[in-house]
């Protein structure tokens, strides 16, 4: 039984007692059950944002007459000391009081004794979900930045190789002729969606939740239009937004959920483009060579330059979409209202907004860093086969129904692989004795600048439209 006599040295009683069981308890827990509970380690994340709202409180208790000018001063001193230690690196983190907010009010209360009025009318409830929101809305406005950095990179490639022309794929076989900066501007666009995403999230999570209390409220006159206004919690023509249910305020993570799920979509945009660059970079393909920055040697094959930077940018989608569940997975079961599950919300949010943001950063410059191999696209490119579906387009020019149309291309398509010959090597007598409406133009079919140049409508791959549309990229991301 040594085992168990162990297990229970580790449950030895600790001195330490937060604030939160002051009073009312006669010891505080043992060291393995506040190892257990603690979220210090990693919300201390959190400082900046609950500073700022401590400050927001704070003068609002002066307004209502709970804090003397003297004392909001000194508090206001008190919370920019703070402030300026952590940003220093000079704060000790005490893990026995438990979370970021407890570590702060109490080390502000050692040195300021008005700051033990200053958590008058609020909890630790309101207060993580203000904290976690002013957050979100900081993230938000880093993510769009990165987003845009990487549309630039994209745009930037496109430009600089835009009269580059690969084929277009489905079911990753040859389809049709596109421009490589076609390709390219498609996840322009997802990423443009992506942040429209985010900005929605923004205006929903852009709500103040303090003055909610521990769940309903305060029976003190607070005055939550003006914490809000103070916070920057306004719409566009300035009204402060605060929360209309004390209940649902200190209970609701939807904004988390949202941020998590437009952050989960994102990553999968950025999986795809790195499925895409992997297939690129690889002999098959040979479409593009990623810098050496970004590329690793094999320990074993000296000839290797692995997209390691793609691939992991693809793998780290995994745990963005996994962050994603386990916080729909948190919330599902919960009674109301605020219940100490919540706090495993934040390591899923953090490690969500890390990785995207790293992801972000390292696509753009492995794009930056990324030289298109032209002759190999062209070699591609120029498989007579794309423009098969061009021969049907021509019978129907001729008056042909197109499903007749599409029945004789591929008996034509059949004829050539049967002789051994490219589409484009079929003579016109071979051609005809599949169809008498091929004519003697049908050659110049095969000529791909021109077979580009018929595809200009908007949203078509066409180098008129491809232009258009990197331009207006260009100005939109200027
Ligand atoms: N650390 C807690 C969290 O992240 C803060 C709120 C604690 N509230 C409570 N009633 N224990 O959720």
């Amino acid at each position: 039984m040594e085992g168990i006599d162990d297990q229970d040295a580790t449950m030895k009683r600790k001195n330490a007692s937060p604030i939160s069981r002051s009073g009312r308890f006669s010891e505080g827990p043992s060291a393995d059950v506040a190892a257990f509970t603690e979220s210090v380690s990693f919300d201390w994340r959190l400082w900046r944002q609950d500073l700022l709202g401590s400050m927001a409180h704070a003068a609002m208790l002066q307004r209502i007459g709970i804090l003397s000018k003297k004392e909001l001063r000194a508090i206001v001193k008190g919370l920019d000391q703070l402030g300026a230690e952590i940003a220093a690196g000079q704060f000790q983190w005490d893990a026995a009081l438990e979370d970021v907010h407890m570590n702060l009010e109490a080390k502000l209360t050692r040195r300021v004794p008005a700051a033990a009025k200053l958590h008058t009318g609020r909890s630790r409830n309101d207060q993580v979900a203000l904290d976690m929101r002013l957050w979100v809305l900081d993230e938000i406005h880093a993510l769009l930045k990165a987003i845009r950095h990487l549309q630039k990179a994209l745009v930037e490639l496109g430009e600089a190789n835009a009269e580059v022309i690969i084929p277009g794929y489905t079911h990753l076989q040859r389809a049709q002729p596109v421009a490589l900066a076609h390709h390219l501007l498609a996840y322009v666009e997802m990423f443009q969606r992506d942040i429209s995403r985010l900005v929605d999230c923004h205006r929903r999570t852009n709500v103040c939740p303090l003055g909610s209390g521990a769940l309903a409220g305060s029976t003190l006159p607070l005055d939550r239009e003006f914490v809000a206004r103070q916070l920057g919690f306004v719409d566009q023509r300035g009204r402060p937004q605060i929360t209309q249910n004390s209940l649902d305020a200190v209970s609701d993570r939807d904004f988390l959920v949202e941020f998590c799920a437009a952050a989960a979509l994102l990553a999968v945009h950025l999986s795809r483009l790195a499925e895409d660059l992997v297939l690129w970079a690889g002999t098959e393909f040979n479409f593009i060579r990623l810098g050496d920055a970004f590329t690793t040697g094999s320990s074993l094959m000296p000839q290797k330059r692995n997209p390691d930077v793609a691939e992991l940018a693809r793998g780290k989608s995994a745990r963005v979409i996994g962050n994603l569940v386990a916080l729909l997975t948190l919330l599902k079961g919960l009674p109301m209202t605020y219940n100490r599950d919540l706090q495993e919300d934040k390591e899923r949010l953090f490690d969500t907004a890390d990785t995207i943001r790293a992801t972000l950063r390292v696509v753009a410059a492995m794009l930056r860093d990324s030289r298109v191999n032209k002759a190999a696209c062209a070699a591609a490119a120029s498989d007579p086969q794309l423009l098969a579906t061009d021969l049907a387009d021509y019978l129907v020019r001729k008056g042909m129904p197109f499903r007749q149309a599409h029945h004789a291309v591929g008996t034509v398509v059949a004829l050539a692989e049967k002789l051994g010959k490219p589409l484009n090597q079929l003579s016109l007598p071979e051609f005809q004795s599949v169809e008498k409406r091929f004519d003697r133009d049908v050659h110049s079919l095969f000529d791909l600048p021109r077979a580009l140049a018929r595809r200009e409508m908007t949203g078509a791959p066409g180098p008129r439209e491809v232009r258009r549309q990197l331009a207006r990229w260009r100005k939109r991301l200027s």
